[in-house]
């Protein structure tokens, strides 16, 4: 596995820079960054007018706590340009998240924008351990998303061989990884599981291929995870970490002489956590919601985004930066099942433990009168589908203690064939909430 250590004459000034300059930076970044939005954004104008602060009152860190959140709902309320700080004319670009239900969310960029975040991203490949020179295979959609476009113009700015695939398409995917054979691909862990599926199905041995390094993100992932495409692949598979109300990927990257979570591109984003419930500010260190605010952003500048992950800062290691623990999930994605807070990710580290089991699952929920019931549909690898009926009840029952011990729920565990749980080819659907349905 590869464990480059970056040489500190490849790496940026600031990545280097030590805490006090990069505060100053920082301070002085925040200050044009409000500025900038209360000038030029209506809604933010009015909000910190109406809550009496003033960008000149930014004196420190701890005065940004008195300026006001902004949250999904304000980009749908401003659909679709309400919320760009420059004239239409300055905007090189629009991505916009599907959204499941209503509008989507629009996010603009200037050309400094673009600028900035291709080298944020080849900030974020360099960190990983990928060179100039490196053939990089992305799967990440492009499009209206943000990770296909976000990926190619950083793995283009670091001097590397781009491989545009896109998501989808599988077979040929594998066809191009095997034939092109790129050193490094960008893709969601969960489909890079269907890609290391397909590749197997090919009867392809993994570790013939180039392929060193994996940059996945863009959905929850579990270190269980992580060692279980490592040891699938023979490649070392790094987190990245990212939002398009902020940018897009890139906003923080793991950087691979750690291994520890992925560092905050602080000198860009300045990221706070805070008590979802109150809004307070928590230290360093305390679990609680992250939120951003932008400190470069031209077109779309964000005053403290709620971003609705759950994590904590932690300090710097290969960087100065501070970095976030890996994401729990979002607070929209918890479950509440009989009373217990269940993320799908915690899900995912007990199966992960089984190892019959493949990577894939599905948590199926329903309410029968009044209780909740939990399906947790999962299925067998490949190499061990010829089970006896006897070893796959002694499976089910190993995954539904796991359950029960460590997360403190009873489920019903479904064991599917092998291949049999639908695949993602971008981000993964693990939870099928048939509770609402019911009542
Ligand atoms: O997912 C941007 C991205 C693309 C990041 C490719 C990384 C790689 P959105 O579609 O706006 O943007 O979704 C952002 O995805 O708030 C998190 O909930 C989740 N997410 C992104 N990266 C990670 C990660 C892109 N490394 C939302 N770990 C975020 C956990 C992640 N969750």
């Amino acid at each position: 596995m590869n464990m480059q250590l970056a040489p500190a004459s490849v790496l940026d000034p600031m990545e280097t820079a030590s805490i006090d300059q990069l505060r100053a930076h920082q301070l002085e970044r925040l200050r044009w960054s409000l500025d900038h939005a209360y000038q030029n954004v209506p809604m933010y104008r009015q909000r910190f007018d109406e809550l009496g602060v003033h960008p000149s009152d930014l004196k420190d860190f701890a005065d940004l706590a008195r300026f006001p959140f902004t949250v999904k709902n304000d980009l749908r309320d401003n659909y679709p340009f309400g919320m760009f700080a420059v004239p239409q004319h300055d905007i090189v670009r629009l991505h916009a998240s599907s959204g499941t239900t209503g509008k989507p969310t629009v996010v603009g960029y200037t050309q400094k924008d673009i600028d900035t975040w291709a080298d944020l991203v080849a900030r974020s490949i360099r960190a990983a351990g990928g060179r100039k020179g490196d053939k990089v295979h992305v799967s990440y959609g492009y499009g209206l998303f943000t990770g296909g476009l976000g990926a190619h113009y950083g793995a283009e700015r670091l001097g590397c061989t781009v491989i545009p695939m896109s998501g989808g398409q599988t077979e040929k995917q594998v066809q191009l990884i095997r034939d092109f054979q790129p050193d490094i691909i960008m893709v969601t862990p969960s489909y890079m599981l269907n890609l290391a599926d397909e590749i197997e199905r090919q009867g392809i041995d993994p570790h013939t291929l180039a392929l060193r390094l994996g940059i996945f993100g863009a959905e929850p992932w579990t270190p269980e995870l992580r060692a279980s495409i490592e040891a699938r692949l023979g490649i070392s598979a790094l987190d990245i970490y990212g939002l398009s109300e902020i940018m897009g990927p890139g906003v923080a990257m793991e950087c691979a002489e750690s291994r520890d979570g992925p560092t905050v591109w602080e000198d860009h984003f300045y990221p706070e956590i805070i008590d979802p419930v109150t809004g307070e500010v928590l230290p360093d260190g305390q679990l609680g919601e992250l939120v951003f605010t932008t400190l470069s952003k031209e077109a779309l500048p964000m005053v403290r985004y709620r971003t609705r992950d759950l994590t904590r800062l932690l300090p710097g290691t290969a960087r100065p930066m501070r970095r976030i623990d890996k994401i729990t999930g979002r607070s929209d994605d918890m479950l509440i099942i009989r009373g217990v807070n269940v993320f799908p990710t915690q899900v995912e580290e007990q199966v992960l433990k089984v190892k019959q089991l493949a990577e894939c699952y599905e948590i199926h929920l329903y309410r029968t009168g009044n209780l909740d019931s939990i399906d947790i549909h999962v299925e067998l690898r490949g190499e061990h589908q010829q089970l006896g009926e006897a070893q796959q009840k002694a499976v089910c029952s190993e995954l539904s203690r796991h359950i029960k011990t460590h997360i403190g729920i009873s489920s019903r565990i479904v064991l599917q064939p092998a291949y049999s749980i639908k695949r993602s080819e971008g981000k993964a659907c693990h939870v099928y909430d048939k509770r609402k349905q019911a009542v």
